[in-house]
């Protein structure tokens, strides 16, 4: 293997979960130009069609809801052998104080979060371990690692430090059998997802970040791209921080 070909994803195929819009669909636009079939698995099945279609050739657009085991395993049978490359980055988050949180808060944040990420593992990463071959790049948080200020999101923060543990455990498990599974964990990214805060809070959290500013979806596709590609070939187990410096403060 030649040091200019290590990044190249041509004639492999890439599920991204959450792949609509926001940072998974920049995980995609970015797999697909170094070469990867990308498949977009979302729950918002009209915003996955349209988004692949802006894609072009080479992308399709699939329903999927993460948080439903069984949706999920009928989804990796019918792709079968195909998909080389998983990226579980499916997520929502919910801020309440912990006395003013409902079952169900807790239960839809941890069941997209958490779970959702367990069982596409569970469903593609067995086939790619049986076929010997395979990479998993699940998204996580520097919430996984560290409580942010000003803002109570608990459930979330739970969850996302399951899913650095749960990479770190398919690591090892699937260590011998060729897949590999490493995680990213940004902090505050442009996107819909953060568009939403009050902008004095915003602020104070560009502040705290030691470059100043939020991260862009693409910089995160740059790492789990990195993280994907055989570049990466003696790398499972990590959490990559794309934080800004901001779990370095
Ligand atoms: N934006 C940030 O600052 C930031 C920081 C750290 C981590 N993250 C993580 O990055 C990932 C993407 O975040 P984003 O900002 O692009 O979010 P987003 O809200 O813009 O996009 C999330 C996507 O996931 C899809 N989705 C939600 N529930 C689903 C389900 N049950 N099954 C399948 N798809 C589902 C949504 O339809 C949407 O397309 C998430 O895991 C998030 O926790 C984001």
């Amino acid at each position: 293997m030649t040091q200019t070909n290590l990044y190249d994803l041509s004639g492999r195929c890439a599920l991204v979960t959450g792949g609509a819009r926001g940072i998974g669909l920049e995980i995609a636009r970015l797999l697909q130009s170094f070469g990867a079939e990308v498949i977009l698995a979302d729950v918002n099945e009209t915003q996955a069609a349209a988004a692949a279609q802006d894609l072009g050739p080479g992308a399709s657009g699939v329903a999927l809801d993460v948080t439903d085991p069984v949706a999920v395993e009928a989804l990796a049978a019918q792709l079968g052998d195909r998909v080389a490359i998983l990226v579980n980055n499916a997520g929502i988050s919910r801020a309440a104080p912990t006395d003013q949180t409902r079952d169900e808060d807790w239960r839809a944040v941890v069941s997209v979060n958490l779970d959702g990420v367990f069982w596409c593992c569970r469903a593609f990463g067995t086939r790619m371990a049986a076929r010997g071959r395979g990479t998993i790049v699940n998204i996580g948080s520097m919430s996984g690692q560290i409580v942010i200020q000003d803002t109570v999101v608990t459930a979330y923060n739970a969850a996302k430090a399951g899913v650095h543990m749960l990479s770190k455990s398919l690591a090892c498990e699937w260590a011998q059998s060729g897949v590999r599974v490493n995680a990213v964990a940004p902090a505050f990214i442009e996107t819909d997802m953060t568009g939403t805060y009050p902008p004095k809070t915003a602020q104070k959290w560009r502040d705290l970040t030691p470059m100043g500013r939020y991260g862009q979806p693409t910089e995160v596709a740059a790492a789990v791209h990195f993280l994907a590609s055989d570049a990466a070939s003696y790398i499972t187990g990590t959490v990559l921080n794309v934080d800004g410096g901001y779990t370095s403060w």
